[in-house]
């Protein structure tokens, strides 16, 4: 390509999108779905800004023939999407619903049919409510239940698909959604928080055994995992020792179980209550080898020794020179000491950036056009920081944006727009904003000038 200043990816490099099916699908209670914990938590007021709640999101459900048009026009090769256990079996264990499965299968075979790599995860956040009246995820039950519905999926699609993902961030369902209660199901615990967390692990390794037994022997299983990297706020070595803390609590608890089989020395010390929960057998269940790790990563977190935290004394700072989005510090070159730091200490044999992406208060301008050059930036700078990377000989087989359109931010509701696509709500409309054509030539390129100016 054109310049020396151009950065080219490798030649079958998997670019793409990533969504979830809360988050876009809408369809919350059609074709025999049955009701999960996201349905009932954003049903109650005051959970999600503006009270908002995922009910008809984009419609995916029922455009999703005209996104997967879209999703072709645009050049895309792969689109990770994730598949609601509760369109598949109802109540979380038993009868199947086989009009659930056959959106999944439909929407599968269009995507082969415009090449574009189905990348289906088994669980985004949404437990069936049915299970979450057991227990939810601190019930050690609730792992063979995702085993059987990992098999369920696997037999009906693994003639086809070929990339797997058990869990997204197991971290957030387990953090947010029974410790902080700001996802559903609410609940503020710690002990029900480390229960969650050891329980997504083990239901993680028995899924990748179901998987196995039933899908394609050329097909590649995995786990995405939401990395932070954590910096210290500065060389004093208290500062150095809340990093490692912090650090062993966020990303350790999720990387040492799933490729060494154990949990950080450092997490047991400061979490104690999670030895209760491990079993004989567990962690060489949860640590079951693995073809690709998934990557999530958005922002990086700063520590600083703070005793009058008490779990582990230390709080996150923000450096003032920074530059922020509405969410998260933007820290492009976290993702690059980040997938290396992967890659030396855990080996796996290969890494997805699965997610990365920003919110930007997007609209549309009289034209019609939506002008979202920080995006265009942001994802620029991320992938100057993938392309590094990889000249450094870092397995990264491929890199999804979340998002592909504009969805329902979780307790954010609306307000976030993560898409490379525009949505004016009310109105449901498809717009491929700036950087969604950005992106698109990128693709079309297989790389990108870095000092070409951004539209
Ligand atoms: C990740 C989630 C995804 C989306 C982005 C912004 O943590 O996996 O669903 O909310 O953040």
């Amino acid at each position: 390509m054109a310049g020396s200043n151009f950065l080219q990816f490798p030649a079958d490099f998997l670019w793409g999108v990533a969504t979830s099916a809360y988050q876009i699908e809408g369809a919350w209670n059609e074709d025999g779905k049955g009701p999960s914990i996201w349905d009932t938590f954003s049903h109650q007021p005051g959970r999600i800004a503006n009270n908002e709640n995922g009910d008809v999101a984009a419609d995916h459900y029922h455009r999703w023939a005209e996104d997967v048009q879209l999703m072709a026009e645009m050049g895309l090769k792969a689109y990770r999407f994730s598949i609601a256990w509760t369109r598949v079996i109802p109540d979380g264990k038993g009868p199947v619903n086989q009009t659930g499965l056959d959106f999944y299968d439909r929407l599968v075979d269009a995507l082969l049919r415009r090449g574009i790599q189905p990348i289906p995860t088994l669980f985004h956040y949404d437990l069936p409510q049915a299970l979450q009246d057991q227990g939810g995820w601190p019930n050690r039950a609730t792992a063979d239940r995702f085993a059987e519905y990992a098999e369920v999926v696997g037999r009906r699609l693994g003639d086809r698909v070929t990339w797997w993902i058990t869990h997204n961030e197991p971290q957030v369902s387990a953090m947010a959604g029974y410790l902080r209660g700001d996802h559903a199901p609410g609940i503020k615990d710690m002990r029900a928080a480390q229960a969650a967390a050891h329980h997504l692990l083990l239901s993680h390794g028995k899924a990748v055994e179901a998987l196995l037994t039933v899908v394609r022997l050329d097909a590649h299983v995995g786990i995405t995992l939401n990395l932070t990297p954590v910096y210290p706020a500065s060389d004093s070595e208290e500062d150095r020792n809340a990093a490692s803390r912090m650090d062993a609590a966020i990303n350790g608890a999720f990387l040492e179980p799933v490729f060494r089989g154990r949990y950080p020395s450092l997490l047991l010390e400061n979490a104690p209550a999670l030895a209760d929960y491990i079993r004989p057998g567990d962690m060489e269940i949860i640590s079951a080898p693995i073809d690709f790790l998934g990557v999530n990563y958005y922002t990086r977190y700063v520590a600083k020794h703070d005793p009058s935290e008490p779990l582990l004394r230390c709080t996150q700072v923000f450096p003032p020179d920074s530059e922020y989005s509405s969410m998260w510090e933007i820290y492009p070159p976290g993702l690059y000491d980040l997938l290396r730091r992967v890659w030396e200490e855990y080996l796996p044999k290969t890494i997805f950036i699965t997610e990365n992406g920003v919110p930007v208060p997007d609209g549309q301008d009289f034209d019609g056009k939506v002008r979202d050059s920080r995006r265009i930036r942001y994802l620029r700078d991320h992938l100057i920081q993938v392309h590094r990377a990889i000249k450094d000989s870092i397995p990264i087989v491929g890199y999804l944006v979340w998002s592909l359109m504009d969805n329902f931010e979780w307790a954010y509701g609306y307000g976030m727009r993560f898409g490379l696509v525009y949505i004016p709500y009310p109105r449901l409309d498809r717009v491929i904003k700036e950087s969604g054509h950005w992106y698109s030539r990128v693709i079309r390129q297989n790389g990108f000038n870095p000092i070409e100016p951004i539209p």
